[in-house]
């Protein structure tokens, strides 16, 4: 448990609201004190609707998507801009991404039923996963997916039987490894020879696969999908994916005629969780991806594929705040000052599982500086059950309100049931009003599945 190793000599930053604005929502503001997005007052919103409760700032995940539409509105083939539903999905936010123009990204049966069940265009959808049972193949063939993202040799063969079996050409991308490592937690590396995901270059499975997709009945080939992990800061490894992919399709189209008219280059750009982290921003990442696309593709002779980007995080994670009320807060003299609050790793397991750094603000007195040093934790039966180590905060006390930043992505779509903790709710706000886009569960909710 390193990365939850308390800090006894750390200061608070005495930092406030505006402060910390980058780092927040984008329609975040402080009124007498106190926190609003959307409009909304936080404070009232859970007194309403209780507390664990993520909120997410509608205008925030509208302005990402369309500063990724603008951003590539140049790229020399077109674009599509495909959120990876990973990261937060719910109807409304299907129905948003619809009305946005953007495309889906799933990666189970469960989500594409969700992007289904709210009426999202099946053409628009790209189904992921890297061991997909025959079931879930057989569902997205039948919904009419636009591409299904085969990973593995095994799904190719299992695909194409389906598709034959029921009268359907499916379109595919090949998942591919490109054998580059980007600087990220190695639990979000996923480009490297040594990954689960894909087929590698470096081994021939590629090839391999590229082959046999053109051989086989029932799929269509339309291109090749890499993606090397998540919260990466640095573009170089973006560079060197499109170096190493337009020398692949060369190559293919030199010895075996093969051509695509897509790329996908998945999704990964990183947030800032906090004020030293420093990731590229869209803009850069537009420019850099669409300079290499074109030069690389030029120096091949290569027609440029439309390309096709899969961001989850950078849309939705800095759009979410989770707020919790403190329960009871334990000053353990010479040690450290622990502050338990009515959620935990049932709704947020990212501090746990990678070590993952957040900041808060008391909701009721943001515009104050954080002049305590706290470890806030949750309320399962964990040690390990940490949100923040080392927080600055408000000195908070019980019944405060704490609203934790960067929220919107990997916590509520991975929150579980552990210690039959009812999931929370998620509230969309904007222009002054909230709306609920996924109910509180209930007791009632935890008895759902259970057969006597
Ligand atoms: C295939 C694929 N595409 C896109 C994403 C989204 O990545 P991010 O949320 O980092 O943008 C992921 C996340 O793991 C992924 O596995």
């Amino acid at each position: 448990m390193a990365h939850l190793a308390h800090d006894p000599h750390k200061r608070p930053d005495r930092l406030t609201a505006a402060d910390l604005a980058p780092l927040a929502p984008l329609t975040m503001e402080v009124r007498d004190g106190a926190l609003f997005v959307g409009g909304v007052s936080l404070v009232e919103l859970a007194q309403r609707e209780g507390t664990a409760l993520y909120v997410m700032d509608e205008e925030h995940i509208r302005v990402q998507l369309r500063r990724y539409r603008s951003a590539f509105a140049d790229a020399p083939s077109g674009i599509g801009v495909v959120y990876a539903g990973k990261a937060f999905i719910a109807r409304a936010l299907c129905d948003l991404l619809a009305e946005e123009d953007c495309l889906l990204d799933v990666s189970s049966g469960g989500e594409l039923f969700v992007a289904l069940a709210a009426g999202f265009d099946p053409g628009r959808v790209v189904v992921h996963g890297n061991n997909k049972t025959p079931r879930e193949l057989a569902e997205a063939i039948e919904a009419g997916v636009g591409r299904v993202v085969v990973d593995s040799l095994e799904e190719l063969e299992l695909l194409s039987s389906l598709a034959v079996k029921f009268g359907a050409v499916q379109p595919v991308f090949l998942r591919i490894k490109p054998g580059i490592v980007a600087d990220t937690h190695e639990y979000v590396q996923t480009g490297a020879e040594d990954s689960k995901f894909g087929f590698g270059l470096a081994d021939g499975a590629a090839l391999e696969a590229v082959l046999r997709a053109r051989e086989l009945a029932g799929v269509q080939l339309k291109g090749l999908h890499v993606h090397i992990g998540s919260q990466i800061f640095s573009l170089d490894p973006y560079r060197r994916v499109l170096e190493v992919m337009a020398g692949f399709m060369a190559e293919l189209r030199d010895a075996h005629g093969v051509v695509f008219e897509d790329f996908d280059l998945g999704g990964g750009l990183g947030i800032a969780y906090g004020l030293d982290d420093a990731p590229s921003s869209i803009e850069d990442f537009a420019r850099v991806v669409s300079e290499a696309l074109r030069e690389n593709c030029a120096a091949h002779g290569l027609a440029v594929p439309r390309l096709l980007v899969e961001p989850g995080r950078s849309v939705a994670a800095v759009a979410g705040v989770a707020l919790y009320t403190v329960g009871c807060v334990k000053v353990l003299e010479g040690v450290r000052t622990y502050v338990a609050v009515d959620g935990g790793m049932s709704d947020n397991i990212r501090t746990v599982l990678y070590g993952a750094h957040y900041e808060a603000l008391v909701a009721s007195r943001a515009d104050e500086p954080r002049d305590a040093i706290v470890t806030i934790v949750g309320k399962h039966c964990e040690s390990g059950d940490v949100l923040i180590v080392d927080a600055s905060l408000q000195a908070p006390t019980p019944g405060d309100i704490v609203c934790v930043l960067g929220t919107g992505a990997y916590c509520r779509s991975m929150a579980s049931n552990y210690n039959m903790q009812p999931r929370p709710a998620v509230v969309f706000v904007r222009d002054g009003t909230a709306r609920t886009v996924l109910r509180r569960e209930t007791y009632s909710d935890l008895l759902a599945c259970d057969v006597l």
